[in-house]
């Protein structure tokens, strides 16, 4: 009896001390290959504050991503591409009156769902005004987006602050061109390694682009008339019946056969020589993100939604500002 007695005192201390256990530990802090964003995050940095956030976010990413579900792809993009320029300080979300802003950047001018996250924080500010970060806002948006297109969920620790500070001249985001070894000093100038480089692009699940980014790719990669080798004869058919050579605007799935559905597809399509960029084809070239993507054919990708899920939180560190770095904007579009 006393056995079982210690035994359900273990079990409820271990319970409790999950639930209580909340900090989340800064991963780059170990590696220390991440240096300037040693700060922790929190997942119930708000329980206090506004306990009724993370409802109100989720609401209000339903309201608008369940009709346009479109929006999820937009917006899982837009935390990467904020994250990846000045780390996840909403800095992508500032408006510049000079379009001299990250927004303003080439890469950004294809973003949508700014709306979503306008929206999100109006009610916020309703609910608990001057207390929720517009770089949590976009972190636990993104999450709750792609939710609804039932792809996986992953934890958000939160307590980012938001910068002040928002240049079109520092967007360099990765190029669909970049081969692979320029991809990985790209995530690990972030601190992020290969196995998160080849899991994150597998965001590249859903979503679409446009004619313009592959037209040389596929119609003049050499400027002989040639497409690119390293491309599925038949996709290259593919495409060019869908982009004429001087189209820049038609619309090109990511993940063909599988645009609208968070799945391991993406996999496929890469080992079955269809990634539509060259950045995606890359990752047959390194024999790490090579094997990644064979694991994911041969498993069905049994663990794409555990990995991505890991490989989401630590980009949602990637150089987070906290305490009192920062500020928390009112506005997720006008530094105060
Ligand atoms: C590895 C380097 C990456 C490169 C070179 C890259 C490049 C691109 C490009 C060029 C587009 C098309 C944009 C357009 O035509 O409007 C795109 C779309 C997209 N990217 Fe990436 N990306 C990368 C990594 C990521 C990561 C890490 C994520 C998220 C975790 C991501 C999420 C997306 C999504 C969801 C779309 C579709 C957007 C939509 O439909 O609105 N990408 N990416």
């Amino acid at each position: 009896m006393a056995l079982k007695n210690l035994l359900a005192l273990v079990v409820l201390l271990g319970v409790v001390g999950v639930s209580v256990a909340s900090p989340y530990e800064n991963p780059f802090r170990k590696s220390q290959s991440n240096p300037g964003t040693m700060g922790n995050l929190d997942l119930d940095y708000y329980r206090y504050k506004c306990p009724q956030m993370e409802d109100i976010v989720r609401r209000v990413t339903i309201q608008y991503v369940s009709p346009k579900p479109t929006l999820a792809a937009a917006l899982l993009r837009m935390h990467f591409h904020d994250c990846f320029v000045r780390g996840c300080d909403g800095s992508i979300l500032i408006k510049s009156p000079n379009n001299d802003a990250e927004r303003d950047a080439p890469p950004n001018l294809t973003l949508k769902g700014y709306e979503v996250v306008d929206a999100v924080k109006s009610a916020l500010e309703i609910a608990c005004p001057g207390v929720v970060s517009c770089a949590d806002v976009l972190a636990l948006v993104a999450r709750d987006a792609v939710l609804v297109i039932r792809g996986p969920w992953w934890p958000v620790p939160l307590g980012r602050r938001d910068g002040r500070i928002s240049r079109i001249s520092e967007a360099n985001l990765p190029s669909p061109f970049a081969n692979v070894d320029t991809l990985k000093k790209n995530f690990s100038d972030k601190g992020l390694n290969t196995k998160d480089l080849v899991v994150l692009s597998g965001a590249h699940t859903i979503g679409v682009s446009s004619c313009g980014l592959i037209s040389s790719r596929i119609y003049n990669f050499t400027g002989r008339g040639d497409f690119d080798p390293a491309m599925n004869p038949n996709y290259v058919m593919e495409l060019k019946k869908r982009c004429q050579p001087t189209d820049v605007k038609t619309i090109v799935d990511m993940d063909p056969g599988s645009v609208d559905k968070f799945d391991s597809h993406y996999f496929d399509a890469v080992d079955q020589r269809k990634g539509l960029f060259i950045s995606d084809s890359a990752l047959l070239n390194d024999w790490e993100t090579k094997l990644y993507i064979k694991t994911q054919v041969w498993t069905r990708g049994a663990s794409f939604n555990r990995d991505f899920a890991e490989s989401m939180v630590k980009l949602g560190f990637v150089g987070i500002l906290t305490g009192d770095q920062g500020e928390v904007r009112s506005r997720c579009d006008l530094v105060k």
